[in-house]
């Protein structure tokens, strides 16, 4: 059990409007930060008001990347509760990536304690419109002022919330996604599976080529084959192939998604086939072509479910259900979203209240 203490912003700032909510670009009023020495552990955990730290130019961070982090929400119900999704979830994947790299593990209940903590204190900062929630960013840094390669001594776990909408401005409407054959994201052994800064750097220069084309993310191949897909810059992927569900395995180089896990555990519940296996790009392109890909859609924390209506591999374009959401889709967001804000009953453990 964590003995935080909470410094109260005597500032705090201006809530956004929740018409024009972007993704990640407000912040509320405070933080939760906490600091680790390998002789002390982790120590002097607190509540400050949200403003910019100061580090050493040669803090480990900076040059080798040393660092993991997680996405999360927190949303109201309509009757006031505060509500995490699956936070149990993240936190076991969150010391995963610790694991991978030599970062110290966070005590799972010392992690919820922090997240229900600094939640709690920013709760009025939570949005209610439709489609807008408190996304959570936790993330732990190397600090050691130290040149050298090797694990850091010590380091900062900062929690931060901003208030968001949809992470894509098309919001629910499909986007639009390119099959990347020039550079991959990760291979198996290498850190694909852990939420690590160094997977989105790797990601950028395919991302700037997609953008300039036209579309809003690239979907990976995979780094050995180059044509088995793994996953797209900000969500996993899932397809509807003659009625089955048909999502990548995680063979260790693709993130294991919470929504991903969601939604195929609902699918399974439903009763719809469901099929994690290897996904050859050229079986995507001829199930497209002859119509037997029904629906694809991302799925992620910021992304939620995210349609695809159209995939761009070589110089073919597909189409998907003529460019319009699913029905299976639709009422996988329906569901998610539903379970999310407390409105329909989820699994059990699903909805956990910040009290
Ligand atoms: C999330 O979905 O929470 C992520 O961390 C993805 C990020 C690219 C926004």
């Amino acid at each position: 059990m964590l003995n935080i203490r909470i410094e109260k912003n005597p500032n705090p700032g201006q809530k956004p409007d929740p018409d024009t909510l972007s993704f990640g670009a407000v912040f509320t009023d405070h933080m939760f930060v906490m600091d680790y020495e390998t002789e002390k552990g982790w120590y002097d955990p607190r509540i400050v008001p949200y403003a910019p730290i100061s580090l050493d130019p040669a803090a480990m961070v900076f040059h080798y990347g040393q660092e993991m982090f997680e996405g999360m929400k927190a949303y109201k119900a309509a009757d006031g509760r505060v509500l995490l999704f699956r936070p149990d979830k993240n936190i076991a994947r969150a010391n995963n990536t610790n694991k991978r790299l030599c970062i110290p593990q966070v005590p799972e209940e010392d992690f919820l304690q922090a997240l229900k903590a600094v939640v709690k204190v920013d709760e009025d900062w939570i949005p209610t419109k439709e489609g807008t929630s408190l996304y959570i960013r936790p993330f732990i840094i190397a600090t050691d002022p130290h040149l050298g390669v090797h694990p850091s001594n010590t380091y900062k776990m900062m929690i931060i919330l901003s208030p968001v909408g949809a992470y894509y401005p098309e919001g629910i409407n499909p986007v639009k996604i390119w099959i990347e054959d020039e550079y991959v994201r990760a291979v198996r052994g290498g850190i694909g599976e852990a939420k690590t800064g160094g997977n989105y750097a790797a990601s950028l220069a395919s991302q700037v080529k997609a953008d300039a084309a036209g579309y809003s993310q690239v979907l990976w191949l995979d780094g050995v084959h180059r044509k088995y897909i793994e996953e797209v810059g900000s969500m996993n992927i899932v397809f509807k192939i003659n009625g089955t569900i048909v999502t990548p395995k995680l063979n260790g180089s693709i993130l294991p998604g919470v929504t991903r896990d969601s939604v195929l555990s609902l699918c399974r519940e439903w009763g719809i086939p469901v099929e994690e296996r290897l996904i050859d790009v050229e079986e995507l392109v001829a199930a497209a072509r002859s119509g037997a890909l029904e629906e694809a859609f991302g799925t992620g924390t910021a992304a939620v479910i995210s349609p695809v209506g159209e995939l761009r591999y070589e110089d073919e374009v597909m189409q998907i259900n003529g460019g319009k959401i699913g029905e299976l889709s639709q009422k996988i967001y329906d569901t998610i979203t539903g379970i999310q804000l407390g409105k329909l009953q989820g699994p059990e453990g699903w909805s956990v209240e910040v009290e």
